[in-house]
């Protein structure tokens, strides 16, 4: 099997595990005040890192809820176990499982998969994105003021992120911006071209690894929110788009940056 059959069929197998505690409707814990955890997060995490141990039992593997496993080699599967926890715990069908896979540091393979929708979203290097078989391709949507944006605000530390400024901006002057809950799916969403454009502030190298791919190969852009190279490990803000949106788009984050805003927030 290649490295993205097996990461298809684990995170359909993590995916259905997922949906079968969803119907359940399993209680929350919190590992910080508003950072919620389930029992579906441990278990599909579980069931990915053993699958993945199986067949690559050299292969580094860092996971959201169990930290890394290290070995030497190149190779390291990032995963999140069930991205979108906050929607999952209150019964908003909007989650995902999300397994990439890096190569010397380089992403090249990713996995989202949506067991709601039957949603399968993949990618590898080279090869252009998939949905269930279907080839995808990001939007033709060339500027902001026709977009439709997408962001997401971290459950850590949430009362130190400057996303809302951006928010409010970029939502004055695109045709609006949604918020999923669920940056893997975002990315993926951009990647099918139901999304122009998704930016964040404070993520983690498993919520982005199988999205960055998964825009690139659909033909989209991925870089940090100030323009340089994205990477996995290094960057927790990002900006993912379909390319023809990029330039504007910077320049765009660049005067908020700069507290140049083009509308003032409105008076109470
Ligand atoms: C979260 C989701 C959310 C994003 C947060 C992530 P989790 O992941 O992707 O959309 O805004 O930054 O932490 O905690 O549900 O795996
Ligand atoms: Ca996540
Ligand atoms: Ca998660």
């Amino acid at each position: 099997m290649s490295y993205l059959e097996s990461a298809s069929e684990i995170a359909r197998e993590a995916g259905a595990l997922v949906a079968d505690y969803y119907e359940r409707r399993v209680p929350y814990e919190l590992k910080s005040e508003f950072d919620l955890v389930t029992e579906a997060d441990r278990a599909s995490e579980a069931l990915i890192i053993h699958r993945l141990r199986e067949v690559y039992p050299d292969h580094r593997i860092v996971a959201e809820e169990t930290g890394g496993h290290e070995s030497s080699s190149e190779y390291c599967w990032y995963v999140d176990p069930l991205d979108g926890t906050t929607n999952f715990a209150h019964s908003f069908p909007m989650f995902a499982v999300s397994i990439g896979l890096l190569r010397a540091g380089e992403p090249i393979l990713g996995v989202v998969y949506d067991p709601v929708r039957r949603e399968l979203f993949y990618a590898e290097r080279g090869s252009g994105a998939f949905l269930n078989n279907e080839r995808i391709r990001v939007s033709g949507v060339a500027s902001l003021n026709g977009a439709l944006a997408c962001t997401g605000f971290p459950s850590r530390k949430r009362s130190h992120d400057i996303n809302i400024h951006f928010y409010y901006q970029v939502a004055m002057a695109s045709h609006g911006v949604r918020r999923t809950g669920s940056a893997a799916l975002d990315l993926a969403y951009v990647a099918a071209g139901r999304l122009d454009l998704f930016w964040e502030f404070g993520l983690k190298p498993w919520d982005m690894a199988a999205g960055v791919v998964l825009v690139e190969e659909a033909g989209g852009r991925v870089s940090d929110m100030r323009g340089a190279p994205h990477d996995i490990i290094e960057s927790s803000h990002v900006l993912a788009d379909n390319g023809a949106l990029h330039a504007e788009t910077l320049a765009f984050m660049d005067q908020v940056f700069r507290g140049e805003y083009r509308v003032p927030l409105p008076e109470m």
